[in-house]
């Protein structure tokens, strides 16, 4: 028995992103994405697009409703200024049949006429969504009872109707709405039910006003299966509190000022499968004292071993490290660890020196016995600008160097703790396992020409 929460979590093997892993972080040809150049045409030239997560199937495999496959965006009208978008983030839906061309079914969730006063319930069969914006989620398309269930799962960001933006963080769902399909397309409609699912603890999962850290973060909910046990989980991204750094320093490796980076993959689980029914567990990944944000974490089950992947940004690791804006990724027996980090250091998927904004938010699937990497294309052409340096440029150059589209698919061979890029594909393709990808490039990646990478 433990009077202090702390020590009882103490006693649970929480994996870590330790400062050492993360100080090999290096490029190299293994973790390098090529230059992304605009595509020929952008999915949507009306929209900013950045976030995006496919319908999947509660399996974890790509949903096909009457031969569509749907995916959800964070997107803002493309002439609002890129810096802002997170402000008035709008979940999208588009569908496709063969993963190249995409079309806009609109936003998922129903504004309303009438806005939801600061801090009201949503009340069943309410379609206004929580939050005063929505960011990232994921989506679930539940055929278990017959009928197709759509859960879309979403960060509330802020609060409804507040007039001074806040960046409290809850994690909610939208669930209800159908999908329809004829000839000529595919269309979600309401009403959904929108209910708050989780919010910060403050022992496991840190609260806002228990933030020390640069970015505070509770958000980007994603629904998880396990195969192999049948346990239906959320994973998350967090910060673990860290009271008293001086105390805790030894603990982590680290000293006390790099504890107020604490980033954290969250994890909640639901005893009886119900999508909408969470308690939280330990998280499953800390990055205490190495990086404050751990974004959009999510799991591929290949060969039987747990692939665990995020993103995260330069900007975030502690003093004394250097990282990148990249997708970074772990390893584990479970689903609950312990993780070993991908390549040595976690570093799985960058952009290059010349071009390090280009791409940002990965989204891994399995595709056969390679790994599909989605992000959406960011900032380009900055010719050695940094991101601050950006948001202090005229708005239309700020605009003329913004992606706010979907990049090239990068596919990845997974070989147990190690990853390497095999090729690309074009901007936004996104194909299904049935679906043959193009013969590798032999001069790609594969120095003796012999096939073999
Ligand atoms: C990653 C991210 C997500 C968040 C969204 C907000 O790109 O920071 O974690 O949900 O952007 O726009």
């Amino acid at each position: 028995m433990h009077d202090d929460p702390r020590s009882a979590r103490e006693e649970r093997t929480i994996s870590r992103w330790t400062r050492s892993q993360a100080a090999a972080i290096r490029r190299s040809e293994e973790t390098l994405a090529p230059v992304v150049y605009p595509p020929a045409e952008d999915i949507d030239p009306d929209l900013h697009i950045w976030d995006t997560w496919l319908l999947r199937n509660r399996d974890g495999t790509v949903a096909e409703i009457d031969g569509y496959r749907v995916i959800f965006s964070l997107t803002a009208p493309a002439d609002l200024l890129p810096g802002k978008r997170h402000d008035v983030a709008t979940i999208r839906y588009f569908y496709s049949r063969d993963g190249r061309e995409w079309t806009c079914g609109g936003p998922v969730f129903d504004e309303g006429a009438e806005q939801r006063s600061a801090g009201g319930r949503a009340k069943s069969g309410d379609d206004v969504p929580f939050g005063s914006r929505q960011w990232a989620g994921s989506a679930l398309y539940d055929e278990t009872d017959g009928d197709g269930k759509l859960y879309v799962y979403y960060t509330a960001s802020g609060t409804r109707g507040e007039t001074d933006l806040t960046y409290t963080q809850r994690l909610a769902v939208g669930s209800g709405g159908t999908v329809e399909t004829d000839d000529d397309g595919l269309e979600i409609s309401g009403p959904f039910d929108h209910e708050i699912l989780l919010e910060p603890d403050g022992t496991e999962y840190e609260r806002e006003e228990q933030s020390r850290g640069m970015i505070y973060t509770f958000r980007d909910p994603w629904f998880f299966e396990d195969p192999q046990t049948g346990e239906t989980c959320l994973l998350f991204e967090a910060n673990t509190p860290v009271p008293d750094p001086e105390l805790e320093s030894d603990r982590y490796d680290a000293d006390p000022a790099h504890l107020d980076f604490n980033g954290s993959v969250g994890i909640a689980v639901s005893p009886s499968g119900d999508p909408t029914d969470w308690e939280l567990r330990s998280p499953i990944l800390e990055g205490v004292g190495t990086n404050q944000e751990l974004e959009r974490p999510h799991v591929v089950v290949q060969d039987g071993r747990y692939y665990l992947f995020l993103s995260s940004h330069e900007h975030t690791f502690a003093e004394g490290l250097e990282g990148y804006d990249a997708l970074y990724g772990f390893v584990a027996d479970s689903l609950h660890g312990e993780y070993v980090p991908l390549n040595e250091s976690g570093l799985v998927l960058t952009n290059p020196e010349s071009a390090p904004f280009q791409t940002y938010s990965w989204l891994a699937y399995p595709h056969r016995e390679e790994i599909l990497v989605s992000s959406f294309f960011n900032y380009y052409d900055l010719r050695g600008l940094s991101l601050d340096d950006v948001a202090n440029l005229p708005d239309d150059e700020q605009q003329r160097r913004f992606g706010g589209t979907l990049a090239p698919t990068v596919r990845l061979g997974v070989d147990g703790t190690e990853t390497r890029v095999l090729g690309v594909l074009d901007h936004g393709h996104l194909p299904l396992p049935r679906e043959e990808l193009p013969p590798l490039l032999s001069s790609y990646r594969d120095g003796d020409g012999d096939g073999e990478y």
